[in-house]
């Protein structure tokens, strides 16, 4: 049974392989996903056969008409798939050859090693977009928190100490841009997939006279010219898993943002911030403290960087040791890459659905930001505006810092004599340094959170999000 089963590779085999075997090997129970793909491969394989002559065009459309409605079947889950088939690519090839004789001929010049790599080159540029689309909307969601919250203040930290006071919509936009970078880098990824490996074979080409460059063309491994890219070394297209590894890194380094993200809200959420209260919808309640909500969807986020990760880590070490070219266990290659493509959308969804229904605290984060502490630095720099040395201002705003301490007033509420005692450089204006509109308006550079560079990162975000 098995070796009949097996008809597409058992003619040097006496016996087939063992249920156990069968159960073992097996990939179509993942790589099912591939089958339009698969299709979309086999489609322009067979046109090329028949551009070249190695069959005729009845066969080419015979062959078509049978592989569309095979995917018709797989849409809308007819198709019945089969464990001894072991993988996507025999599946479609036994079904199809049980309608169309010709499919008999369909894998002239070609080999499972260089279908399968075609398939996950088409597959890393659709995955690639489809996560580029999820970004876009998670970079839609912050920055509609961002417009809803135009005027609020909140303190910027560094080692989780108060450090100075941003826009909220500046801490925002910090996002944004991780989230671009993101973007970037799965575009990249989406780039370096695009070369076509058909026609490599099993390693080392074919003898027959094929044309590479149709077949690329037709599945749309182009550049910008339109000129077709067809890999340029057989056995490193069939061994190569490089894009695998990109795309994983891609995923695992939008985790770490994601994760980052997460914290903070975490952190914004909690009673001794409660900067933001958290939707419900994305918040669970525990089963035995009443009045608990627990920010499940952040804390998920945070913990599903760590399957990220841990997907590119398998993917490392699958390919670490293996000598050229295709291995059998490069099969293993799909499961952390279709994972992480899941979790990765999966987590995009749930970043913007969390983001999408924040609301700001208003009152918290103006209390917050109104700690005079967060303009020690503005006093600094008011005394070098007066001609002090920085090093000799920051010391003498630590010792203003520490008199206030002492005194146990906030460090606006010293008197000009007090100040005085420490430098001299302080005059009448010293306490203006405090006003925290006009210490934001001062902050004008490039990139930083002055009103005039936010409301210009408001317009360049709202342009580049549409
Ligand atoms: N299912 C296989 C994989 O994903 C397809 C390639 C099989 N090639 C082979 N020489 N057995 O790797």
């Amino acid at each position: 049974m098995a070796k009949q089963a097996q008809a597409t590779w058992g003619g040097r085999f006496s016996a087939g392989p063992a249920e156990l075997m069968l159960r073992f090997s097996e990939s179509v129970s993942f790589d099912r996903r591939l089958a339009p793909f698969d299709i979309q491969g086999s489609k322009a394989h067979s046109a090329m056969l028949a551009k070249v002559g190695l069959i005729s065009q009845k066969e080419r459309d015979a062959i078509h008409r049978g592989l569309d409605a095979i995917g018709r079947e797989i849409a809308a889950g007819q198709f019945t798939w089969h464990t001894k088939f072991e993988d996507v690519h025999m599946n479609i090839e036994q079904a199809l050859t049980r309608r169309v004789p010709a499919a008999a001929k369909l894998h002239t010049a070609r080999s499972r090693n260089d279908q399968v790599a075609t398939d996950m080159r088409l597959y890393f540029k659709a995955a690639c977009a489809e996560i580029i689309g999820h970004i876009t909307a998670a970079q839609r969601a912050i920055l509609k928190v961002a417009e809803k919250n135009r005027d609020v203040l909140i303190p910027g930290y560094t080692h989780l100490q108060r450090a100075q006071p941003v826009f909220l919509a500046h801490h925002l936009f910090a996002y944004l841009e991780m989230l671009a970078r993101d973007a970037e880098r799965f575009a990249t990824v989406a780039d370096h997939a695009n070369w076509c490996p058909l026609g490599s074979g099993a390693i080392a080409g074919t003898t027959l006279p094929i044309d590479r460059e149709f077949t690329a063309k037709l599945l749309g491994f182009v550049d910008e010219a339109g000129r077709p890219r067809a890999t340029r070394n057989s056995m490193g297209a069939v061994s190569d898993r490089d894009t695998y590894i990109e795309f994983a890194a891609a995923c695992a380094l939008a985790g770490v943002h994601f994760s980052r993200i997460a914290e903070d809200l975490i952190l914004w959420a909690s009673h001794e911030f409660k900067f933001v209260d958290l939707p419900d919808a994305f918040c669970t309640g525990s089963s035995l403290m009443p009045q608990k909500k627990n920010p499940d969807s952040l804390e998920l986020l945070r913990g599903k960087s760590a399957r990220l990760q841990g997907n590119l880590h398998t993917l490392l070490v699958l390919v670490k040791g293996l000598p050229l070219t295709y291995n059998r266990d490069l099969q293993e290659d799909k499961p952390p890459v279709f994972d992480s493509h899941d979790q990765t959308v999966l987590c995009l969804q749930v970043l913007a659905g969390t983001i999408a229904g924040l609301k700001m605290n208003r009152a918290k984060c103006a209390t917050a930001v109104a700690d005079p502490a967060l303009l020690a630095t503005d006093l600094a720099d008011y005394l070098v505006r007066r001609g002090v040395a920085f090093r000799e201002a920051h010391h003498a705003v630590g010792a203003v810092v520490r008199l206030a301490e002492e005194k146990k007033v906030a460090l606006d509420r010293l008197t000009l004599a007090e100040v005085r005692t420490v430098h001299p450089g302080f005059a009448r204006d010293w306490v203006e340094s405090f006003h925290l509109q006009k210490a934001m308006a001062r902050r004008q550079g490039t990139g930083m959170p002055g009103p005039a560079q936010v409301a210009l990162q408001f317009k360049r975000w709202a342009k580049l999000l549409g």
